[in-house]
């Protein structure tokens, strides 16, 4: 393989495309991001999903409708530039049913009321916004694309869930109660979608190397923070972190301690709702059995000229 190839592609900041070479640690790293990217998407359908039924009005019905569509479709970009790196999604959704591949620790978390699929949409959607505009300038060429048109949906799906919270926060008593609960409830997970300090990532200095990743987890989750603070106060609601404070000399934030320990434990498949969504996820997956048969007995017929 000609490695000096893919260094100096690398080195001068141009995309890796799956027709070049490139060493396999970087394929198997590129393709582990995209699946687990990937599966959240189509994972993170699934709590909001539920909640279509009973949005408040067709006003916001239609607007849940149209980014849970959007989720599907962000899944089969990614699923479609994953599979330029060698996996099919077949095989990535079989990884994803056995817990070899995984998905983001934010969508194990149950939406208790509306105000949850406001923040989601917030925050969730918000700290999403911050972690992949970054990969629209990925190294590799098919997933720094796929970004592009993500990250402007993503845009709505924040802008959306900023004004269903501005609804709630102005409204009755019990629905700025509703805002904040959801608030205190979801700051944490919104945070770790970033993933481990930087001091426990794995990952972190070979993606970055490699262009993979252009910054790291805790420079992504400061961001965040700072932006999202400023937010909150607009909306007169209170983040949930009492050493929460603003240091003029660094010029961002201070922030808190969060429960590592629980988000190892939903990384390692044991989440709030770990269990119920995978098994959705499966269900679905077999539902859809008799589809993908018939598809591929069409194909068949076509490739033999029984159907012109
Ligand atoms: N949820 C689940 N798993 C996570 C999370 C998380 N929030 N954060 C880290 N992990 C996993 C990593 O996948 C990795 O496991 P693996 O080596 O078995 O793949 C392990 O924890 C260690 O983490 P890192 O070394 O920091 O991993 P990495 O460098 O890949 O960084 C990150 C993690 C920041 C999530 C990165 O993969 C990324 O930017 N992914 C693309 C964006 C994405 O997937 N966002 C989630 C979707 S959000 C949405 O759709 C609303």
């Amino acid at each position: 393989m000609d490695t000096n190839t893919f260094e100096t592609l690398i080195a001068e900041g141009k995309t890796i495309e799956p027709h070049d070479p490139m060493p396999e640690d970087f394929r198997r790293s590129v393709l582990r991001q995209i699946a687990q990217h990937a599966h959240s998407e189509i994972i993170g359908m699934q709590p909001e999903g539920n909640w279509i039924s009973r949005a408040p009005s067709l006003y916001r019905k239609a607007i849940l409708i149209a980014k849970v569509q959007d989720e599907a479709g962000h899944g089969l970009y990614l699923y479609g530039a994953a599979e330029s790196l060698g996996m099919d999604q077949g095989e990535m959704l079989e990884r994803l049913h056995s817990g070899q591949q995984k998905y983001s620790t934010i969508f194990n978390y149950p939406m208790l009321t509306w105000a949850d699929v406001a923040v989601m949409g917030w925050m969730g959607d918000g700290a999403a916004i911050v972690n992949q505009v970054p990969l629209s300038r990925c190294s590799y060429g098919p997933y720094a694309r796929a970004m592009a048109r993500i990250c402007k949906e993503e845009s709505f799906h924040q802008r959306q869930g900023y004004d269903a919270m501005r609804v709630l926060a102005n409204g009755t008593e019990e629905q700025r109660n509703m805002a904040q609960d959801a608030v205190n409830r979801w700051w944490q997970p919104s945070l770790m979608l970033f993933g481990p300090p930087d001091t426990d990532s794995p990952n972190t200095a070979r993606s970055m190397a490699w262009g993979i990743k252009r910054h790291t987890n805790d420079e992504l989750r400061q961001r965040f923070i700072d932006l999202c603070v400023p937010q909150a106060e607009a909306l007169g609601l209170t983040i949930p972190d009492e050493e929460l404070i603003w240091d003029a000399e660094r010029g961002h934030y201070n922030s808190g301690p969060l429960d590592w320990d629980e988000f190892w434990a939903n990384v390692n498949g044991a989440g709030p709702c770990t269990r119920e969504r995978l098994a959705r996820r499966v269900a679905a997956h077999e539902d859809g059995r008799w589809v993908r048969e018939a598809a591929a007995a069409y194909e068949h017929q076509i490739e033999n000229g029984a159907l012109v």
